[in-house]
């Protein structure tokens, strides 16, 4: 892949080198994506998903950005279970040397009205998002405290940091998404208290929340078959990009972040500003007065 397709030309190659990102939705558009970018300008990088194969095969591709690069692909990690996760990290550790950055990407989510949303299907979201993000921190802080002792920071970029993959939904609430608007709130109250916890300790805690990034399974899943023009709904103009996406993780990570921390980077073009979160094509409130569907609670 052209790498023009997925990072600025204005970044250096070669900043991250001897860097490792570890990455929980690794095999995902937006945080491949990014590891991808990362890898090209120096990281080697671990990528965890549930899907064996797909984690295996997505990371031998990322690899291909950079000669010499090591990626590591492990599957059957679901975020939800520490142990699995714990034993991930473990690897990457043995393998790659340690964990530079983290990037807590994994997530899932899905349209449903709170009169059809199961307590089941709400606390799978705030498992896989919020517990997820909270497993991924708690079994990866030890490395970046290590890291942040190997790369003390002097006015360079350092190790040490976190970057939580959100959203803006939360910002103002939509409809048909209290399980993913919950969670994420969570998430970013979580990485707010890691930037006070840990800012101390040399670690940096920050967000990013994507809008709407075209060609990603939230577009997918969320708002491609809305049947409304969201491109008008983007007070810039178009929707967003993966490239866009990898940029501001380029920028939190490099020495351009070191003083960035407890830090929301919204890449949306402004959209939730003017209230053009996802949608489905739906008019509210019609969109959620639904007939009640909960088989069990
Ligand atoms: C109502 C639903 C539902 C739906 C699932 N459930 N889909 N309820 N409407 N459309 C319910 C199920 O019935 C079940 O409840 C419960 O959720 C758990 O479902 P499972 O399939 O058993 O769970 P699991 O296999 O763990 O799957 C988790 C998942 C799934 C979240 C439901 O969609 C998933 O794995 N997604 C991962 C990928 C993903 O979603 N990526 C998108 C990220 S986009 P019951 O009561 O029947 O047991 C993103 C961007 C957000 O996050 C922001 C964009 C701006």
């Amino acid at each position: 892949m052209n790498s023009e397709n997925y990072i600025s030309k204005i970044w250096q190659r070669g900043i991250f080198e001897n860097r490792v990102v570890f990455c929980t939705g690794g095999s995902g558009d937006i945080c491949s994506s990014q590891v991808r970018a990362l890898v090209y300008l120096g990281a080697n990088a671990c990528i965890v998903g549930r899907n064996k194969q797909k984690a295996e095969r997505v990371a031998a591709d990322i690899a291909n950005a950079r000669p010499g690069a090591n990626v590591l692909g492990i599957g059957n990690v679901d975020v939800r279970k520490i142990e699995a996760l714990e034993a991930a990290v473990s690897k990457c550790v043995s393998t790659l040397g340690g964990i530079d950055f983290v990037i807590a990407g994994a997530a899932g989510n899905f349209l449903a009205p709170f009169v059809q949303l199961s307590t089941n299907a709400f606390k799978s979201v705030i498992d896989i998002d919020l517990m997820g993000s909270w497993n991924t921190v708690k079994t990866t802080v030890p490395h970046l405290l290590d890291s942040v002792a190997k790369y003390p920071g002097a006015g360079d970029y350092e190790g040490g940091r976190i970057i939580f993959i959100s959203a803006t939904l939360q910002y103002t609430g939509v409809p048909l998404n209290t399980h993913g608007v919950v969670a994420k709130a969570g998430v970013d109250a979580l990485s707010a208290q890691l930037a006070i916890e840990l800012g101390p300790r040399g670690v940096t805690s920050n967000v990013i929340a994507p809008g709407m990034i075209q060609s990603t399974e939230g577009e997918r899943r969320l708002f491609r078959n809305s049947g409304i023009d969201m491109v008008r709904r983007v007070p810039t103009g178009r929707l967003g990009t993966i490239k866009d996406v990898n940029n501001a993780t380029v920028f939190l990570l490099a020495e351009t972040g070191d003083y960035v921390n407890g830090t929301v980077q919204v890449v949306d073009g402004a959209a939730w500003r003017i209230g053009a979160q996802v949608t489905t094509g739906v008019e509210y409130p019609a969109s959620v007065l639904v007939e009640p569907k909960i088989l069990k609670l």
